[in-house]
């Protein structure tokens, strides 16, 4: 009897511990787990993979934060975390006659980006190795930065240098256009956090965000809020302008 009481106290603690993670009444967001260099390991390895991801989840919301960019032939625009270019090869035909750099950590999605650019027969672009944190071109050079699922990589406590550098780079008037994972509670997401917590890398680091209020709080005005979902996992896309 003794022993059975025993065996349900652990099973009661184990079910308070689980189901509010299973039922999003955990209070906390997740916070990303990876270190930069980790970020950029994992990328490197992933880039191989990664357009069946990039297509079938976020080619939506990535499809959408182009409308919302409403690109204009020969503007001077800027992709953070380009990946392997499946927005930005979109960019670069728009803008044909303007300027067009992609920035990311990982030489691996920027050889894959490359290969896809060479297929568009124009030069007007640069690819290259390059922080989020540290970008390398003078104040307010950018009419558009455009940066799609790196936010929900970045530590909380990081993300404000990363704004400040966006702000910093942009032009006044000029747009933001943001999409990441959301953090909403949908079941997929639910189950998603607890394989998140389980092993960040296998989820290539990306848990859900809220960017619009921390997005206001470096001065931008954020003109446009959308939730997209794709195979049931949401993404937000914010179009803010400096
Ligand atoms: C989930 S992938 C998204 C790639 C691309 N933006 C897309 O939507 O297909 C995240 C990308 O962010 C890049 N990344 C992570 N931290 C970065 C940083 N601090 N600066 C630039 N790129 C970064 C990674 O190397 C990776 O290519």
């Amino acid at each position: 009897m003794i022993l059975l009481n025993r065996e349900l106290m652990a099973f009661k603690q184990l079910v308070t511990r689980i189901l509010p993670l299973v039922c999003g009444r955990e209070m906390k967001p997740l916070d990303a787990s990876l270190t930069q260099e980790e970020v950029r390991k994992v990328y490197d390895r992933l880039s191989k993979i990664y357009d069946l991801w990039g297509i079938f989840v976020e080619s939506r919301a990535r499809n959408r934060a182009i409308e919302l960019a409403k690109i204009k032939n020969g503007e001077k625009i800027l992709e953070v975390a380009v990946g392997t270019g499946l927005t930005f090869y979109k960019i670069v035909k728009r803008n044909p006659d303007g300027m067009n750099v992609g920035i990311d950590i990982s030489e691996g999605m920027l050889s894959k980006a490359r290969k896809r650019l060479s297929k568009l027969n124009f030069a007007n672009y640069d690819l290259r190795v390059a922080s989020a944190f540290s970008i390398p071109y003078p104040d307010e050079t950018f009419d558009l930065i455009i940066n799609t699922y790196m936010f929900d990589l970045i530590p909380f406590g990081e993300m404000d240098r990363i704004l400040s550098e966006f702000t910093r780079v942009l032009k006044k008037g000029g747009r933001l256009v943001l999409v990441n994972m959301a953090d909403q509670k949908t079941p997929l997401t639910k189950i998603y956090n607890l394989l998140y917590q389980l092993s960040p890398k296998m989820l290539g680091g990306c848990r859900g965000v809220k960017m619009k209020e921390l997005v206001e709080s470096h001065g931008l005005s954020v003109v446009s809020y959308e939730c997209i979902q794709q195979m049931l996992l949401p993404s937000e896309i914010i179009l803010a302008v400096k």
